[in-house]
């Protein structure tokens, strides 16, 4: 008997302490909250830039650090918000580690016609929140083909930038990259 009740102790100690222990949900409803209205704010000011001042200007609004909201979430959620690539634009979004992984099974995903979704994952004293970010028709300008999508002098600007892009060539609906919000204390 006196093993049988160590066993289970055993048993619930173990299951508090692995991965199911922290609140998957939670953290998928407030990653896709917070990826959702950060993007909202990105794409309507590159949006408004593009028509109001070109495509040239609109490149000062494609920076996730130029948005006082993704400050003030970070804060709030206790987050750090990217949004990274395996093709990368700006070094700095660069994938590492786990995000690579994500960003390849996203894309087998894809070809095979499955559906792609957020995701949540423990990766060592963190909680990290993946979620694609597909590449539409508007995309095609900054992020398409040289010269016969992106114009010449907004190629030759791009390039005096992010003198290292590789976030070019891309078609609509492949996977421009991913979000990552990284939660820095377990709740
Ligand atoms: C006006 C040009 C422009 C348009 C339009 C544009 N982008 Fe970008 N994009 C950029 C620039 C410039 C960067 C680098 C930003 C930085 O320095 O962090 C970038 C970076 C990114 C990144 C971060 C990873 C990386 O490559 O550095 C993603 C993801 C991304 N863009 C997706 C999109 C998607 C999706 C769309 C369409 C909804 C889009 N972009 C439209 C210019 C553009």
């Amino acid at each position: 008997m006196k093993k049988i009740i160590i066993l289970f102790i055993g048993l619930f100690l173990f299951t508090c302490n692995s991965e199911s222990a922290f609140n998957k949900e939670k953290y998928l409803n407030e990653g896709k909250e917070i990826a959702q209205s950060t993007g909202k704010t990105l794409s309507g000011h590159v949006k408004k830039a593009m028509q109001e001042k070109g495509p040239i200007e609109a490149i000062n609004f494609c920076k996730l650090s130029a948005y006082p909201l993704t400050d003030s979430l970070s804060k709030l959620y206790n987050v750090k918000i990217s949004r990274v690539a395996i093709k990368s634009r700006n070094p700095e979004n660069k994938a590492t580690g786990e995000d690579i992984e994500t960003i390849k099974k996203y894309e087998e995903q894809i070809v095979k016609g499955e559906e792609i979704k957020p995701q949540v994952q423990r990766q060592e004293d963190k909680i990290v929140f993946y979620a694609p970010i597909r590449l539409q028709h508007a995309c095609l300008v900054c992020h398409g083909k040289p010269q016969s999508e992106i114009p010449d002098t907004l190629f030759k600007h791009i390039q005096s930038l992010y003198p290292n892009d590789l976030a070019v060539n891309f078609k609509e609906g492949d996977l421009r990259g991913i979000w990552k919000l990284e939660f820095g204390e377990k709740k």
